[in-house]
């Protein structure tokens, strides 16, 4: 406790070197010498890594002066951070929100001190929508249905064989794996508050709700990191003598699981089907072993699109209410020998 109230007066005092330098002329702001300050997450994940280096990189590029802030995956330190930008008058705020409630009071703040609100990555939840700007990152909703539309192509509607029949061994058959009774998903779900996490819950709600024959068993939430997926998932097979499907909110959780899987002699992918979001480079790379059967793309890489956004907040324009980052589905049966390095 101690120890983090001293990284967050550092922290500060490093913000008071920073706003030493004065805030953005109107000169400035055409050159895009604006100052914006950042509130992350934190660390919990090689796609939140990613997302960090993609926001410090296009800063760079695009001339604006960055005031970043790691919240160490805690509500009230973004809160403070948030308050640190408003007390140096920064041109521009943009944070992820880490849960999708609680931010009223300190968003009224930003407008008593006209300072623009851009929400990254994550959504909030808010009766006065005017207390931000815009929100710019991932359909979340869309995610889940399409880890669920996997599901559906997968149990009910078979699919062709693969394009190249040497990956046949690789990547499974392609054969809807035999069962009797209900598809058993087991769900592990995103941080608890998250707009992430609920999204991508009532998405594949939505799209596997139209099929009694699925059914989720059990739905946990493991905060988006790989040790609680590991953990979560040895709980499961403990629990359970039949699953049938894992559909994880991230990769970092289905990595940990997928430990647990071999740990117990169980093959993830052909005994478990498993459907993970993100698209970072090991989840790839465990669909190509076919250790995996559907991967659906979060995008990591917002900076440009944030300092674009950032830009026109400063110049006084509107921005949309919402810009969602493009995004693909990746299956077993997809040809990735083409796919360029994910860069996370
Ligand atoms: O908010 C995006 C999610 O947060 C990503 O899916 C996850 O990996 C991250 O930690």
């Amino acid at each position: 406790m101690k120890k983090a109230f001293y990284r967050f007066a550092a922290a500060v005092v490093l913000c008071g070197v920073l706003f030493s330098c004065k805030k953005a002329e109107a000169g400035d702001v055409r050159n895009g010498g604006i100052i914006l300050g950042f509130s992350q997450i934190g660390a919990e994940s090689a796609w939140r890594n990613c997302n960090t280096r993609s926001v410090q990189e296009a800063a760079e590029q695009a001339g604006i002066q960055l005031v970043f802030f790691n919240a160490e995956q805690k509500q009230e330190n973004q809160i403070k951070a948030i308050r640190s930008f408003i007390a140096y008058q920064v041109d521009v705020i943009a944070f992820v929100p880490i849960v999708s409630e609680g931010w009223e009071n300190v968003l009224e703040e930003a407008r008593d001190a006209k300072i623009p609100v851009l929400i990254c990555d994550r959504e909030i939840t808010l009766e006065d929508q005017s207390l931000y700007a815009g929100y710019l990152g991932t359909d979340s909703a869309e995610e889940g249905r399409n880890a669920a539309r996997y599901l559906v192509r997968k149990f009910m509607d078979p699919p062709p064989d693969p394009p190249d029949s040497s990956l046949e061994d690789s990547r499974g058959s392609g054969e809807v794996p035999s069962r009797t009774g209900p598809i058993r998903i087991v769900e592990l779900r995103g941080t608890e508050g998250s707009s992430q996490a609920a999204k991508r819950a009532g998405g594949f709600k939505e799209v596997i709700g139209e099929y009694p024959e699925f059914r989720i068993i059990y739905s946990e939430s493991g905060d988006f990191l790989r040790s609680k997926g590991y953990e979560l998932m040895r709980a499961v097979l403990d629990e359970y003598e039949d699953v049938d499907v894992v559909y994880s909110h991230n990769d970092s959780m289905t990595l940990g699981a997928i430990d647990a899987m071999k740990e117990r002699g169980i093959r993830p992918g052909t005994d478990i089907v498993i459907v993970t979001i993100d698209a970072e480079q090991a989840a790839i790379n465990a669909l190509k072993r076919g250790e995996v059967n559907c991967v659906v793309e979060c995008n990591p890489k917002q900076g440009p699109d944030i300092m674009d956004l950032a830009l026109r907040l400063a110049r006084g324009e509107s921005i949309p209410r919402i810009s969602y980052m493009e995004e693909e589905v990746f299956t077993e049966w997809d040809d990735l020998s083409t796919l360029p390095p994910r860069g996370y």
